[in-house]
């Protein structure tokens, strides 16, 4: 059994932060932040928003590209750092929002590398014959824990949500195989303290609430990890980079993105890039990506498809597709 995505959808906000609107709250430039990160403007949702209302939006279309109604599902998954509140879960708030009732749902936590783990987990599920029809959701709402007097972060973020429909099928189409890893010695690289049970809420002072990050240090072990989970998997698979048709990064940063093309003496034009128009949407940012990707016809039958994110954790992993 094969795991095959059948459908495709994405959501994301209409309101767009430009870099010219971020220079007037903190000490930055459109020219550094262009030059250092790629992003041109990222989108923020409504204040009366949250993520399961992007999640549900995407998941709707979605399951619209697969021609299948919501009851035909078996399973939601949800990856996701910025839940509606600790719990439920967002996979319950979403499945209550399709309408239906008596198949599990749940979130997966694994930040930025969240979708490439959901991945995995549906692939998991469908290979051992466990469910046969699988929604998988991205999405991140960051901006809402986001210091706009940080530039260090507040140029970073964006806010999205990206959804996939995977159908087990019996054709040489779908998953082949994932490679997935973890380093919690690295957790306060990139973290949100306040809000859980180490700092609940009532004790959580206005710093605490906000999503800290150590971009650089970041930086460095983002790309050996990168790297490291592409070799692995590729070697794996017996799949050489030459047989890739086009690579679906996260969308951290695109020097991370381009330091990983040179690593893999891979060229920069079958990368898929849209970091531009939506920053970092953590882990929405591959479906959102893949779903743009589909759209504008750059990805064919047969197609060889690799997705790699880095995050939060720390995480980091590849997923290899054959479309
Ligand atoms: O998605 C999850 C995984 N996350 C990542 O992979 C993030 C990886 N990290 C990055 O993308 C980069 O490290 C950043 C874009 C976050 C930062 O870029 P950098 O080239 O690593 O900059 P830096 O942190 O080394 O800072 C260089 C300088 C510093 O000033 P000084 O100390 O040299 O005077 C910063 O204070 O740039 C300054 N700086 C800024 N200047 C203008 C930091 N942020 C800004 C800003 N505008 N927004």
């Amino acid at each position: 059994m094969q795991s095959q995505i059948i459908g495709t959808g994405a959501c994301i906000p209409d309101n767009i932060i430009t870099n010219e609107a971020l220079e007037k709250l903190v000490d930055t430039s459109d020219e550094w932040i262009v030059s250092r990160t790629g992003i041109r403007e990222r989108r923020r949702i409504n204040s009366n928003e949250a993520s399961s209302d992007l999640a549900y939006t995407s998941a709707k279309r979605a399951l619209k590209n697969a021609g299948l109604k919501p009851d035909q599902v078996d399973l939601i998954l949800v990856a996701t750092a910025t839940p509606d509140m600790l719990f439920p879960s967002t996979a319950c708030m979403v499945q209550g929002k399709l309408g239906l009732k008596n198949i599990p749902a749940f979130d997966l936590s694994a930040v930025c590398t969240g979708f490439i783990y959901g991945l995995a987990t549906a692939d998991a599920f469908i290979k051992s014959g466990v469910y046969k029809t699988i929604l998988l959701v991205g999405v991140d709402t960051l901006t809402k824990f986001i210091d706009y007097k940080d530039r260090t972060t507040c140029v970073i973020f964006g806010d999205g949500a990206g959804a996939v429909v995977i159908k087990a099928t019996k054709e040489k189409k779908g998953i082949i195989a994932s490679k997935l890893y973890a380093d919690g010695s690295k957790w306060d690289y990139i973290h949100l303290p306040g809000g859980g049970s180490r700092i609940p809420s009532y004790k959580s002072d206005r710093n605490t609430y906000y999503l800290k990050m150590k971009g650089n240090d970041t930086f460095k072990v983002a790309v050996r990890g990168l790297e490291q989970a592409i070799v692995t998997l590729l070697k794996q698979c017996c799949i050489s980079t030459s047989d890739i048709d086009i690579v679906i990064p996260h969308q951290a940063n695109i020097r991370i993105i381009e330091a990983l093309a040179r690593k893999l003496d891979y060229p920069m034009e079958k990368i898929f890039v849209n970091i531009q128009k939506y920053g970092n949407t953590s882990a929405a940012s591959i479906p959102i990506a893949f779903d743009e990707a589909i759209k504008e016809n750059r990805i064919k039958d047969g197609d060889i498809i690799l997705m790699t994110a880095f995050g939060s954790g720390l995480t980091w992993g590849a997923s290899l597709i054959r479309w």
